[in-house]
């Protein structure tokens, strides 16, 4: 093995390799090669004993964080209209901002904030929903190549059931996704086009038949939203009667983890969805802060994880108000508690560790060996400096536990994708 390429970095190492613990190695060391985590161990191997070590000293070193659910040009409505439940808000605030990336000025303006916001959190990998648009979807894959931060980007599908300017021509819609799917397939190792379907009521048969066609021809990632807000679900059932659950519409269709798949908020999933959902291995975006501000509800995490199903954790711009990580990971846990209460003590609330498992390696899994520090997982990490949130006498897990809760983007000195320093995106 060439030492050339191999990279050590010492700290106090904090991950979640199973969601139930903290897996810590105090004054720990990350062996890396290339782009990859060779080992991690307590003390410095051996063979390794000439290699300069990169030393973080107190410092806290953790995974890059992941979210699986996010709309890039929702990003200047942060804030704005969240006293509206998701229809009468999609409708009022959602379609007229999204109408306006056929304009690629206005896109590529808030494009960058975009990426430096994520920069900024530590959110080193993300699932995006574009707009329609072909032109500034292919400009927003571009600037996530040249910012180094790995991402899904999807350009949204919608021909029915929405604004005039933003529904499309079943066969243009599709023509468009196969172009930028053959053009970005293969163009980036970390960053994809994905399919996306907006959902169901934007959808029609054709639309999502041809999709499910599209993803399995290019072996493309699939991401939508599902069972999210009580007057969404009726909808469903009123489009298509003929289907036991909104999720078997997806699946009928292909789209429902015949490729690896992602559906945003399952907040009103019944057990025949779960059981689906388990089955065909289909991840779940849990969205807190959107569930919240939209009225949408409180998802059963708890029983995602008892029965096996993949759980990750999504922002949702701007459904959700802040790119913020920890502040999801904090909602996921106050949400939890709250649909305990409702359980009368049935579904039990998450622990601190079982969240940040849901932030890095749960949705990190949806992009590869990603999100924790084991063996052939991609090196995406975050440095963390908390000596501003208090004494550091107390136990790493009290510390990383502080960070979650009180800690924010000023507490993270440096993040690494793949082995590689990334620094805040410039563009021109
Ligand atoms: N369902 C369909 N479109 C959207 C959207 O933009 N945001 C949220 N939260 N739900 C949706
Ligand atoms: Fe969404």
């Amino acid at each position: 093995m060439s030492n050339q390429s191999i990279k050590i970095f010492k700290g106090n190492i904090v991950f979640t390799k199973t969601k139930n613990e903290f897996t810590i190695l105090e004054n720990g060391y990350i062996v890396i090669k290339d782009d990859k985590i060779e080992e991690v161990s307590s003390s410095i191997p051996e063979k390794y004993k000439d290699i300069n070590v990169i030393d973080h000293g107190n410092k806290l070193i953790i995974p890059g964080f992941v979210d699986t659910h996010l709309h890039a040009p929702q990003f200047p409505n942060r804030g704005l209209g969240l006293d509206k439940e998701l229809l009468p808000w999609l409708e009022t605030y959602t379609f007229p901002e999204e109408a306006k990336y056929s304009d690629l000025n206005y896109a590529k303006k808030v494009y960058k904030r975009l990426i430096s916001e994520l920069w900024k959190n530590g959110v080193t990998r993300s699932c995006i929903f574009n707009t329609i648009h072909k032109e500034s979807t292919k400009l927003l894959l571009d600037m996530f190549i040249k910012s180094g931060l790995g991402a899904f980007v999807g350009k949204v599908n919608m021909d029915r059931n929405s604004s005039s300017d933003l529904t499309e021509n079943t066969q243009q819609s599709l023509k468009d996704t196969e172009e930028i799917l053959r053009e970005y397939i293969d163009k980036s190792d970390i960053v994809k086009p994905i399919v996306t379907p907006r959902f169901v009521p934007s959808c029609t048969p054709e639309l999502m038949k041809g999709l499910g066609e599209l993803a399995k021809k290019y072996n493309a990632h699939v991401q939508s939203h599902l069972s999210e807000n009580p007057s969404e679900v009726a909808w469903v059932k009123e489009l298509h009667p003929e289907f036991d659950t909104y999720g078997s519409v997806y699946d009928h269709f292909g789209l429902f983890g015949q490729q690896p798949t992602v559906m945003a908020h399952c907040v009103h999933s019944d057990d025949n969805e779960i059981s689906l959902m388990k089955k065909n291995g289909v991840f779940v975006s849990h969205c807190p802060h959107s569930n919240y501000n939209l009225s949408s509800g409180i998802a059963p995490v708890r029983k995602f994880l008892n029965q096996g199903v993949k759980v990750s954790l999504g922002s949702d711009i701007s459904g959700g108000h802040t790119a913020s990580s920890l502040h999801c990971m904090v909602a996921a846990v106050q949400a939890s508690k709250m649909r305990w209460i409702d359980s009368e003590g049935e579904l039990d609330s998450l622990t601190t560790s079982e969240a940040f498992y849901l932030a890095t390696k749960g949705g990190g899994e949806f992009f590869g060996k990603v999100g924790s520090f084991e063996k052939e997982y991609d090196f995406d990490a975050l440095i963390i400096d908390d000596r501003n949130l208090g004494e550091l006498d107390i136990t790493i897990k009290e510390r990383i536990q502080r960070f979650i809760y009180i800690g924010d983007d000023r507490n993270i000195l440096e993040r690494y994708v793949t082995g590689k320093k990334i620094e805040e995106p410039k563009f021109d």
